[in-house]
């Protein structure tokens, strides 16, 4: 029997024992290869659950499994290998290391995880291959990230996330600050990309706009 990619059961959160709960969610399920936007306003807790989906935080109450497994249940250092092996994140901010070139960048994930390496024949070539696929011309990719512009360290940023073909896909607002039409080609490209692997995918943004894209929506309130 194959898992959901995603299983949140019951989940409350709040960031002080003594605080009341900030985000609480009853059943929530991503099956393998399939796609939720999530939604809400700035502060409603979008990269909160981001943050409790890829094990960074740990929930008060009820649990997040991937791929069967209870992050609850794994020890810090096992949460964090499991992520590197199994998650794609991709960061508001990109997070790219600036001094590292496009393409070392990309090929991190490669490092961090045998696991990813080993679905990888050709590192390099799969880098290229996915940044033309996102639509950024490979060339760039011997430039130092920090010389790259917002729209293609998001390449970038996405490329990293897809090598090595991880189960589940983060994105937390990816594209704020590309304008509405090319945030839908690069939702489209992301999505195209992310089926290619089969990864599931979780998108974040505050546009409703781009809420079309996805197999389901979920919407945090304020
Ligand atoms: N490290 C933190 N410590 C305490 N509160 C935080 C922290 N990070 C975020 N918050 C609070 O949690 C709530 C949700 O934040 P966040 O998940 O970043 O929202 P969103 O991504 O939807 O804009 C906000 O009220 C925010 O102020
Ligand atoms: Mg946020």
């Amino acid at each position: 029997m194959s898992h959901p990619a995603i299983a949140i059961s019951n989940l409350a959160f709040r960031w002080r024992p003594a605080d009341a709960f900030c985000l609480e969610l009853a059943n929530v399920t991503v099956d393998a290869g399939k796609s939720l936007f999530l939604h809400g306003p700035s502060g409603s807790g979008k990269s909160t659950l981001l943050n409790l989906i890829g094990g960074v935080l740990l929930p008060a109450r009820g649990s997040v499994s991937l791929l069967g497994q209870p992050l609850g249940e794994l020890s810090a250092s096992r949460r964090d290998a499991f992520r590197a092996d199994h998650l794609g994140f991709i960061f508001q901010q990109f997070n790219l290391i600036p001094y590292l070139s496009g393409l070392d960048n990309v090929l991190l994930p490669c490092r961090f995880s045998a696991r990813r390496a080993k679905r990888v024949s050709q590192p390099e070539v799969e880098a290229r291959r996915l940044i033309g696929a996102l639509d950024l011309d490979p060339a760039l990719l011997g430039r130092p990230a920090a010389e790259l512009s917002v729209g293609q360290q998001q390449r970038v940023a996405a490329a990293r996330a897809l090598i090595g073909q991880p189960e589940i896909l983060i994105a937390d607002e990816p594209t704020s600050a590309l304008d509405a039409e090319r945030q839908a080609a690069f939702v489209e490209l992301l999505l195209s990309e992310a089926g290619r692997a089969g990864s599931a995918v979780v998108f974040v943004s505050h546009d409703l706009r781009l809420a079309t894209h996805f197999d389901h929506s979920l919407a945090l309130a304020a």
